[in-house]
């Protein structure tokens, strides 16, 4: 079963507002560029892909509303939204490849009438949102390969369909394993502060019938050192030229114990989420979110003394030479990454 986080119509989009899962499954409205970024801002909807659809239908509901009849006046609109929506979120680089993929038509196009420009920013989004579908289908098919019977697979926050357009990096190859009729299980780690483990990905496991269990993020460790994790797929929000990945807080650590114990560690991602403009990991702009992420549970119950000093970063940094394979939609990238993601892009 495939859940788009995102539905677009004629004049609004509706999101899956993910911060109410699992207790709720509700779609809410979004009139305006205001709402975008407000939605992605707060994570209504998140993970890299989907907010980078997210931003392109942003971008559009902005340009939508300006009345300007001047060329000049529209593209300097179209500037201060990109501007606007780049401003969201830092880490995950398909926002800012999704803004750039729209700026780039339109200004390949910017003698055809506003209009039809508008249209055309419309039509590319849709692009973006059933282009990146197929990219995680092929991401599924190619990397359900690495997937074997009796395999428990260890993963953390939620690299699923409401992450991407629907069918999930990660979890993709989880959803084509089990229709390969594979016998494997998930381990899904909780992902504090904000518990996207817990609440999203089990709950799409759930919904497709996948043998998952929920675990403490500080419970990798011992779980590898009894042999009861045979694989690690995680997402990715930014993967440098080198192969140096950004990805949620704690991504660093499984890398780490998986290569202690000897277990595969692979990265999940569309060519997307690549920035050929990073060429190390080091370079990456990690998010540092509100401390009351962690000071108290999920905004509600106080969890540490007022007034403590907080350091709450959402993403840290994997390096090349802990990771086995990136798989992508063009294929499975084996160490020395370098040479073929140089060639790639
Ligand atoms: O802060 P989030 O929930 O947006 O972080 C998301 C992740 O880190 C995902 O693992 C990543 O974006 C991959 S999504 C296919």
């Amino acid at each position: 079963m495939n859940i788009c986080p995102l539905l677009y119509f004629s004049d609004h989009i509706k999101i899956v507002d993910q911060r109410r899962l699992p207790s709720k499954f509700v779609y809410v409205r979004c009139n305006n560029e205001r709402d975008v970024y407000k939605a992605i801002k707060e994570m209504k909807i998140r993970g890299a892909p989907a907010i980078g659809i997210a931003a392109a239908f942003g971008l559009w509901l902005g340009l939508r509303r300006i009345k300007t009849t001047n060329k000049a006046v529209f593209l300097k609109h179209l500037n201060s939204l990109v501007d606007f929506f780049s401003s969201c979120r830092p880490t995950a680089v398909n926002l800012f490849w999704a803004l750039e993929r729209i700026k780039n038509i339109v200004l390949e196009k910017k003698d055809l009438p506003i209009p039809k420009i508008k249209d055309l920013v419309y039509r590319s989004a849709i692009d973006i949102l059933k282009d990146d579908y197929y990219r995680c289908r092929r991401m599924g098919h190619l990397g359900a390969r690495l997937i074997k019977d009796k395999d428990c697979c260890l993963t953390i926050c939620n690299a699923g369909g409401l992450a991407t357009s629907g069918f999930g990096t990660v979890l993709g190859l989880f959803f084509e394993a089990k229709n390969e009729r594979k016998k494997f299980k998930v381990i899904a780690c909780e992902t504090r502060p904000l518990m996207q483990g817990a609440r999203i990905t089990l709950w799409e496991l759930k919904q497709n019938k996948i043998d998952a269990t929920l675990i403490c993020d500080s419970a990798a460790a011992y779980l590898m050192a009894q042999k009861k994790i045979s694989k690690v797929f995680v997402g990715a929000d930014r993967i440098a030229l080198n192969g140096d990945v950004a990805n949620k807080i704690g991504t660093y650590n499984l890398a780490v114990l998986a290569n202690f114990h000897n277990i595969p560690f692979y990265v999940v991602a569309p060519l997307s989420t690549f920035d050929k403009n990073i060429k190390r990991g080091e370079d990456i702009k990690i998010e540092y979110r509100d401390e009351k992420e962690i000071t108290s549970f999920y905004f509600k119950r106080k969890m540490a003394p007022s007034g403590v000093k907080v350091l709450n970063p959402a993403f840290d940094v994997t390096k090349n030479n802990l990771i086995s394979a990136i798989i992508t939609e063009v294929g499975i990238i084996r160490p020395p990454f370098i040479d073929i993601i140089w060639k790639i892009f």
